[in-house]
């Protein structure tokens, strides 16, 4: 190790307080809500107001190391450079120094205390649009501190414009970015062969609707990535292997037997877990920490957690591993620096061990349920593609699935969506949140104690039921016979009973085959449209039910989508999708070659 993550914390803090700066510390992790984001996702956030013109107490040159949190790419986590968590460092000047000193400043770091080469520095500056002037003052300075002129390039505002996306009222402006060649190149080439190290944003400006408008100060804001620095200054390539993460990758082999080095996916799961215990303890440790839940913050701590507690299952080791991590990293990472973190500590142990005992106490039958959504899409594709060779397969679950998934075994919709992603398959988000809002108004409803008497009257379940059994009469002749027929069915409110020809008991395969066939005609949410025809129109449409009416009688009909046609006096609810969950509680013999079927929904 050429520098240590301690030592490189020192040289930036010690560096720049040789210049007349006051290292404020890190502030929450937790957004304070004046700017919509939920985790603070740079370290100029908690210092907006003195950007903006307020005096700082401590004073007008101001550095820090500031914690981010950033989970927008937290799908790419598992790779060698993506982090829930990382650590910026940063300094300020509020209204003093400006390009002149900084770009000096900036220079001496790198390369008299980083010790990085400056023929192979690379800079960027802003060139220039309707809202800001073209940067050559910064591009002139850089030259003239030795940075090559070729090494100097102007790019526009996508590029070299710094700025918190959507926000308005807060400061902003363009900067210079700093690049290094990622290996030991003898000749590297810009991009391609180059990493961005960091930046120095010269904030003066708003953001207002109508564009931007000059601030009064001329600020400067600089962040450079600590993790990266420390990556880089180490000559390494993979973000795990620093030591920061040492010790948890360490204890995650020793627990898994399994070795990082060898790559696939046990390296992919330990950066995972690695990744986001570090984050989970941060979240739950913070001076405002939060605790998973199922809204705002809360809800993305939960989904991180789960992450990590799924990735336990695929490396096959239990998510004690989480705690014990977590331990590591507070005593021999975090704790010097976040001392709140040892004070926590019992604390946070204990949260990550609860939440890890309630998502495990589903997760197993999460996954079964997860799997009978995906065989219940197969099996449909399988019969729909029977029927019409040309039919395009499904490949999306059913929100109501997802929610189903989500209320019941408590997977976050995302971890569903990552699973689907595995299988080649997506989840429908719109119908999810229906599902959502649906749910909410029944709780709502429940809550104030009309569930009973009130919007759930009695012939709305039987209604409901009703429909149900006209899918589980399509159901069971696409599972397991077209000649199976409804022999008789009786509902209450509480379940309902079907009854057809069929020489033997059904299989557990079986039943549970039919139940998600008749789900997944709840979760299309299709329509049940009904038709009053004659007697010959209805059974050239295949309609079936009892053909006892007289020829030139008219028949009442319903359809189910494409999947169920009956002739039935109704009522009928006018869509599948509110029939909720169904599920087969019993099968039976009724009589010689009848077999019964109670089912409730739920
Ligand atoms: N605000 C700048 C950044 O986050 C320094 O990169």
């Amino acid at each position: 190790m050429k520098i240590t993550s301690a030592e490189l914390r020192g040289k930036w803090l010690e560096f720049y307080k040789s210049k007349g700066h006051a290292d404020i510390g890190a502030v929450s992790l937790i957004g304070d809500g004046t700017t919509g984001v939920m985790f603070n996702v740079a370290g100029m956030q908690p210092l907006m107001p003195y950007l903006l013109g307020k005096p700082h107490p401590a004073g007008k040159r101001l550095c820090n190391i500031q914690g981010c949190v950033r989970t927008i790419d937290i799908d790419s986590v598992g790779d060698a450079s993506h982090f829930t968590f990382f650590e910026m460092m940063g300094n300020w000047s509020l209204g003093d120094y400006f390009k002149r000193e900084k770009t000096a400043w900036t220079v001496e770091l790198l390369t008299n205390v980083f010790g990085l080469d400056k023929d192979k520095l690379c800079t960027t500056v802003f060139e220039g649009n309707d809202s800001a002037p073209r940067d050559e003052e910064t591009a002139n300075l850089v030259i003239s501190l030795g940075i090559r002129p070729e090494h100097v390039f102007y790019l526009p505002k996508t590029d070299n414009w710094w700025e918190l996306e959507g926000t308005e009222g807060t400061p902003c402006g363009p900067d210079n970015e700093w690049f290094y060649p990622i290996r030991n190149f003898d000749r590297p080439v810009f991009p391609d062969d180059y990493v961005e190290i960091g930046n120095d944003v010269y904030m003066q400006y708003k953001k207002t609707a109508a564009g931007y408008e000059p601030l009064a100060n001329k600020n400067v804001d600089t962040g450079f990535g600590f993790d990266r620095m420390l990556l880089f200054l180490n000559g390494l390539t993979d973000g795990y292997k620093t030591d920061l993460f040492a010790g948890a990758i360490a204890r995650l082999e020793a627990l898994s037997g399994q070795k990082y080095d060898d790559g696939g996916e046990a390296r992919r799961a330990m950066r995972i877990i690695a990744d986001h215990t570090r984050t989970t303890l941060m979240l739950i440790g913070d001076a405002n920490g939060i605790l998973p839940s199922n809204v705002g913050a809360g809800y993305i701590l939960r989904r991180i957690m789960r992450r990590a507690i799924r990735y336990c299952r695929q490396l096959g080791i239990s998510s004690e591993a989480m705690c014990e991590i977590a331990g590591i990293f507070i005593h021999d990472v975090y704790g010097r620096s976040y001392p709140l973190l040892l004070e926590k500590e019992t604390y946070i142990l204990e949260e990550i061990k609860k939440e890890a005992e309630r998502f495990e106490a589903t997760l197993q039958s999460g996954m079964k349920e997860f799997e009978k959504c995906l065989a219940g899409i197969a099996r449909k594709n399988e019969f729909m593609k029977k029927q019409d060779p040309s039919y395009r397969e499904e490949t999306v679950i059913a929100g109501k699935q997802a929610f189903r998934l989500y209320d019941t075994y408590g997977f976050p919709l995302e971890l569903t969506e990552e699973l689907a992603a595995e299988r080649g398959l997506s989840v429908d988000r719109a119908g999810f949140d229906a599902a959502f809002r649906e749910h909410q108004e029944k709780s709502r409803v429940l809550a104030k104690g009309q569930a009973k008497g009130g919007l759930e009257s009695s012939s709305e379940t039987a209604t409901k039921y009703h429909t149900a059994t006209h899918l589980l009469n399509a159901a069971l002749k696409a599972v397991l016979s077209p000649d199976c027929n409804q022999k008789g069915s009786n509902i209450t409110d509480e379940r309902m009973r079907f009854d057809f020809n069929f020489p033997r008991p059904m299989t557990e395969e079986e039943i549970r085959a039919v139940e998600d066939l008749v789900n997944e005609k709840i979760g299309e949410d299709l329509p049940v449209v009904f038709r009053e025809m004659s007697l010959e129109e209805a059974r050239a449409e295949h309609f079936v039910g009892v053909f006892d009416s007289k020829y030139g009688d008219t028949v009442k009909t319903y359809s189910i989508g494409e999947f169920s046609k009956e002739m039935c006096g109704g009522p009928h609810v006018e869509r599948t999708g509110v029939l909720g969950h169904f599920r087969i509680v019993k099968e039976q013999s009724s009589s010689a070659g009848v077999r019964r079927i109670k089912a409730v929904l739920e």
